[in-house]
């Protein structure tokens, strides 16, 4: 029996009376990992903070159940949420250097952030989160612990997220285009280390990206979205060998050629 851990079911939301998402359904098995795809407005950062319940307030769900370890976490309040948030639901940001604090340093806040939910001592969170700044091809990993965000590339800060997230060991992660500040070698290691922490630890991935390239690597399920509406879901390797919309195919042409041949290769 499959294990299924999260449900977004028939979710509307709009903003100021405009429709951003428009009845959203899909579900997610322990370990799997789904792509969620679309061009820029197509509603998929909506989608993701509202899992995570930081919607901007403007923002109103009209319809639908979030379901998360058979829990409607719409009916949740601020202080049950925060206790999810980071242990159990990880969000791995689009806009890093927005998500930290300016005025402290990336050790004192990662510090922070595991503190917040684990009783672990500073030095064993520093060891491990070294660890993890090395897997992810961040140099010199002392130097980084001491810095603040804004001393380092937009491409250092999202790895340093991504890095704090995974420090937390979430049931599921979000990742809203963790690999779209980078260049293509740190991206390859971000999407090994995404595998690896599924593989090691069963963790449910839901994965925004509208590089096609990213998808046929690391997903097992695709949606594709467009202006807020489902316009294609399935299993991987059926949405991009036979796509069903034309808007998909769309998006999978507009894959560079240098890097399709790789792509493909990846889909055997
Ligand atoms: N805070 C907001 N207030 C009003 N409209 C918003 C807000 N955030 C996003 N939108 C609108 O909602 C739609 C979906 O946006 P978004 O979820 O950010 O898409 P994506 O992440 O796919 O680029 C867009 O039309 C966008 O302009
Ligand atoms: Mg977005």
């Amino acid at each position: 029996m499959a294990d299924t851990i999260f449900k977004y079911d028939s979710i509307s939301i709009e903003y100021e009376g405009k429709v951003a998402v428009s009845n959203v359904s899909f579900s997610l098995d322990k370990g799997r990992i789904l792509a969620l795809v679309g061009e820029s407005g197509s509603g998929k950062t909506t989608i993701i903070k509202s899992v995570m319940g930081i919607l901007n307030p403007d923002a109103t769900i009209k319809n639908g159940h979030i379901v998360f370890e058979n829990e409607n976490l719409l009916e949740k309040n601020e202080k049950q949420l925060r206790a999810i948030r980071g242990k159990k639901i990880g969000m791995i940001f689009q806009d890093s250097l927005g998500a930290f604090c300016p005025i402290r340093t990336i050790g004192q806040q990662i510090i922070e952030a595991v503190k917040a939910h684990y009783k672990k001592d500073k030095n064993e969170i520093k060891q491990e989160a070294l660890a993890l700044f090395d897997k992810l091809n961040l140099n010199d990993p002392e130097k980084l612990w001491k810095s603040y965000p804004f001393e380092l590339s937009g491409g250092m800060n999202q790895r340093v997220g991504i890095a704090i997230a995974m420090l937390l060991n979430p049931t599921l992660l979000l990742a809203d285009e963790p690999t779209s500040a980078i260049d293509e070698n740190a991206k390859k290691m971000v999407l090994a280390e995404l595998k690896r922490i599924r593989d090691s630890y069963g963790t449910s991935i839901i994965i925004v990206t509208h590089d096609m390239t990213v998808v046929s690597e690391i997903a097992d399920e695709v949606i594709v979205l467009k202006d807020g509406k489902v316009v294609e879901q399935g299993i991987k390797n059926q949405v991009l060998e036979n796509p069903k919309a034309e808007y998909t195919r769309q998006l999978i042409e507009a894959v560079p050629t240098s890097r399709s041949e790789e792509w493909k290769l990846s889909l055997v």
